[in-house]
């Protein structure tokens, strides 16, 4: 008897290096998960080329020819339902999802951001984080809803941050504890183990 495996899809953005730090754990074998779809909004992404190196479907949607942002998304979500995806991971995907996609795949949708939350949502963080002089920083996984980066916090990981930084070193070491923790909460999630509670994600008591 085969077992249906967990679906995931991953939306980029960029260059990847989280899709490729889920793509390595499914093949150690630490995920039981297939990456059934990796969608780009950007032609150009890196991403895409590390989806293809491992054999998956990759797609490059191009949000400039729709007519507007609700006719795309309508497309995005329209692809993830006819794959039945059961996890969607924003990893690096540049772009604001509209309140249809977001109830659309309601506890579906998870991201990783580049700050310790509710510290510097938004963009270009690792500079924010750097001229207001914190002494740490980190990385976030969370749940998405219609607050940008606002959504129920599945784990976090610190990250101090030294005098001799820049917004490279900064990223870098950042990044590093991304790809720890990203997979992580999606094993969290794929194994059942936590539940939200509120505004918390709470790990769920297991009989026996
Ligand atoms: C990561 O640092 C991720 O946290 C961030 O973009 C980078 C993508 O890197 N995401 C955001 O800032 C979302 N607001 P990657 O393409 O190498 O995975």
């Amino acid at each position: 008897m085969t077992s249906e495996k967990f679906k995931l899809a991953v939306l980029v953005s960029g260059n990847g290096s989280n899709l490729q730090a889920i793509i390595d754990c499914i093949e150690k074998n630490y995920l039981a998960a297939e990456i059934s779809l990796v969608l780009s909004n950007v032609k150009d992404a890196y991403a895409l080329e590390r989806g293809k190196n491992h054999g998956l479907d990759v797609v490059f949607l191009d949000p400039k020819i729709y007519p507007n942002r609700a006719n795309y998304e309508q497309k995005i979500i329209d692809l993830l339902l006819s794959k039945s995806i059961d996890l969607i991971c924003l990893a690096g995907f540049m772009q604001i999802l509209g309140k249809k996609f977001i109830e659309a795949f309601s506890g579906k949708i998870i991201n990783i951001h580049p700050s310790l939350l509710p510290a510097f949502p938004g963009l270009d963080v690792q500079k924010k984080a750097l001229e207001h002089g914190a002494k740490f920083s980190g990385c976030t996984v969370h749940f998405v809803n219609e607050e940008v980066d606002g959504g129920p916090i599945i784990l976090q990981s610190i990250v101090p941050i030294h005098d001799e930084d820049d917004i490279e070193s900064l990223s870098k070491r950042i990044l590093q504890q991304e790809h720890i923790i990203y997979p992580e909460a999606i094993r969290l999630i794929i194994e059942d183990n936590i539940e939200i509670s509120g505004r918390r994600v709470l790990r769920k008591i297991k009989e026996g």
